[in-house]
């Protein structure tokens, strides 16, 4: 790895405010400082709270969803311009979960993306082939047209200041890790294509963090399940700077 990896838990649905600060205390006496770059992705309700404990701190926050739209009648909906305020600094965007239950579209990302980058947050584009895209062959094609989708309209040092992140679905929450062969040929395929930094994200865990980190192109990892266990998270962002 030539830049200092990055590592970002995302958090799902998981954390009351208690939980959230409970996990954050745990962290921030676990993680020995300048082990890697690393962030953490509560739900927005504890977002704020989070970002008052983070203070002074090198762990930076990351949303894990956000409007295209700065203000206005979307009810439901949280603001780049929120993000930016209570002191985020990436935005996951276009997870699998957000495209499969709740319908976001390529457009869609598309659209967040640029608001992001207007609001100084970095996104962290998410994409990744289904299994059965996989089994008939159609991983690369799948890749290309989010990324073709996704990113489009941007120029290349837009697409520089982002982060992407592989996300192959059938391995996310599945404990079904992609092989590093896997995951070696996916960054490849994705760094042909742009020259950014791209996170490897489905089932991490301590035991296998450093086959996928070691792999030539993967630049960190998005950790769901094992970033709610502070242990686990820091043994992954340990194993993570000792690889860069
Ligand atoms: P997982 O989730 O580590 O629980 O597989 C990864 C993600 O959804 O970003």
């Amino acid at each position: 790895m030539a830049n200092p990896p990055l590592i970002v838990g995302n958090w799902k649905m998981n954390g009351t405010v208690e939980e959230t600060l409970k996990m954050i205390t745990e962290l921030r006496h676990k993680l020995a400082p300048g082990t890697a770059q690393v962030a953490v992705a509560p739900p927005f309700t504890s977002l704020y709270s989070a970002a008052v404990a983070l203070q002074d701190t090198p762990i930076k926050l990351a949303a894990q969803n956000m409007h295209w739209e700065t203000e206005g009648p979307y009810t439901g909906e949280i603001s780049g311009l929120f993000l930016k305020e209570i002191g985020c600094a990436y935005a996951i965007i276009g997870h699998s979960e957000r495209r499969q239950y709740f319908g976001e579209t390529d457009e869609a990302v598309n659209r967040k993306i640029r608001t992001a980058l207007a609001q100084e947050l970095v996104p962290i584009f998410c994409v990744g082939e289904t299994a059965e895209q996989r089994k008939s062959g159609k991983t690369e094609a799948v890749l290309e047209t989010q990324l073709k989708k996704g990113l489009q309209g941007f120029q290349m040092n837009d697409v520089k200041n982002m982060v992407i992140a592989y996300e192959p679905v059938w391995a996310i929450g599945t404990g079904k890790t992609a092989t590093p062969e896997t995951v070696r040929e996916a960054h490849a395929f994705i760094k042909s294509l742009h020259d950014t930094r791209v996170l490897y994200g489905g089932s991490v865990k301590p035991e296998n963090a450093a086959d996928l980190l070691a792999q030539p192109g993967v630049d960190g990892a998005l950790v769901g399940g094992a970033s709610l266990d502070p242990g686990s998270f820091e043994a992954i962002c340990r194993t993570a700077a000792s690889l860069s």
